[in-house]
């Protein structure tokens, strides 16, 4: 069993945890990922290690509750346990002195960029960091994000804090103002990764995103998170999570990222009416700030 050491919202439907996990906490590298499960009956998901201390011998995740096993494990609190907790997985991110990169953040894919702006800054890169969320209250981790970068820039879709729009806008302001970019690295839904990648492949600007296919072993066994990379099959938990942009077949991923949204639904249906009684019908998407995506994210 993995103790939660500290458990605390940052917004709504979105956790940090403090994990007592020493030997990943040692090996742990930016860009890199954990495999939980909650319990004996529980399926595996993916989480990024969004921070690790080797001193403490902990590890920190963000949890952006979306369906049946997110949140059920956004309901764990300070001193709970996480029976399996797996990793480090995954390749590193690609840390070098590249020059000037952007790092871009979508909602909760800021937590999972965090690590690797943070290891670029250390790198002795300049870092302008564009981070988006749809509402002033989903904004986290801007006081992290100022620490290590060179430039912040903050975008809502409502325009309820910093400035109005997505984080595209701003990367398009940058490229027209003539700004030098060596690099960019976008994680967040598909959509704004697609956006990304398009906008860079026409001005010839390299790009890394870190993709989120649905993952089962972690270990490159079970094919489940296979993604489709210049037309060749290969697997994000061991090649990935992070591919150059321009390479990435999104279509793919939208699609095999929505394989099982039937039976997401109905788990998601059936965990609701078991901790909450008194909902006879649930509607999906309708589940709170964490609502169930419906475009194949
Ligand atoms: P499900 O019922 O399985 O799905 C609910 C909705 O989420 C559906 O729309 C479904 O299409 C979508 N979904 C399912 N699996 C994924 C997935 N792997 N990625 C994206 N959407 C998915 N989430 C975080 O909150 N914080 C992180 O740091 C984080 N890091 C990740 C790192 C990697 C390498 C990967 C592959 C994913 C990461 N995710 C992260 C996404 C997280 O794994 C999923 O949100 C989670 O598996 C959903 O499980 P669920 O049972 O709650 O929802
Ligand atoms: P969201 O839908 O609120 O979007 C966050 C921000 O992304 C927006 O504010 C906007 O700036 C930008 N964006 C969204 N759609 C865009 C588009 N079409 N064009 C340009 N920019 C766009 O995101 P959310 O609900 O907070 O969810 C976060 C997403 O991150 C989820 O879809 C989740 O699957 C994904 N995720 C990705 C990873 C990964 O490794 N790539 C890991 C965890 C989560
Ligand atoms: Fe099974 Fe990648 S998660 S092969």
């Amino acid at each position: 069993m993995f103790k939660i050491q500290h458990a605390e919202f940052l917004a709504p439907g979105i956790k940090r945890f403090i994990i007592e996990a020493p030997r990943i906490a040692h090996k742990h590298k930016a860009g890199q990922f954990v495999i939980l499960r909650l319990n004996e009956h529980g399926e595996r998901i993916p989480i990024t290690i969004e921070h690790s201390d080797p001193a403490t011998g902990t590890i920190r995740i963000v949890v952006q509750a979306v369906g049946k096993t997110t949140h059920q494990l956004n309901s764990l609190q300070t001193g709970d346990g996480i029976l399996d907790v797996v990793g480090p997985l995954g390749k590193p991110s690609e840390i070098e002195k590249y020059g000037t990169v952007v790092v871009m953040g979508g909602g909760v894919g800021t937590a999972v960029a965090y690590p690797t702006a943070a290891a670029l800054k250390r790198a002795g890169n300049r870092v302008i960091s564009i981070f988006g969320a749809r509402t002033k209250e989903l904004v986290i981790m801007e006081r992290e994000l100022r620490e290590v970068s060179d430039a912040l820039m903050i975008t809502t879709d409502d325009g309820s804090y910093a400035d109005k729009g997505f984080v595209t806008d701003k990367l398009r302001q940058l490229i027209d103002n003539g700004t030098r970019i060596d690099l960019v690295l976008a994680v967040g839904p598909i959509p704004m990764m697609r956006a990304v990648a398009e906008m860079t492949r026409k001005e010839r600007i390299r790009t890394i995103v870190s993709l989120n296919p649905i993952m089962i072993d972690g270990t490159g066994m079970c094919g489940g998170c296979r993604v489709l990379i210049d037309g060749k099959s290969e697997f994000a938990c061991v090649d990935g999570p992070e591919f150059d942009a321009h390479r990435v077949d999104f279509a793919v991923l939208v699609q095999r990222n929505s394989m099982y949204r039937a039976a997401e639904q109905r788990a998601m249906e059936e965990y609701l009416r078991a901790t909450q009684p008194q909902l006879d019908t649930v509607q999906a998407g309708q589940t709170g700030a964490c609502a169930v995506q419906g475009d194949g994210r």
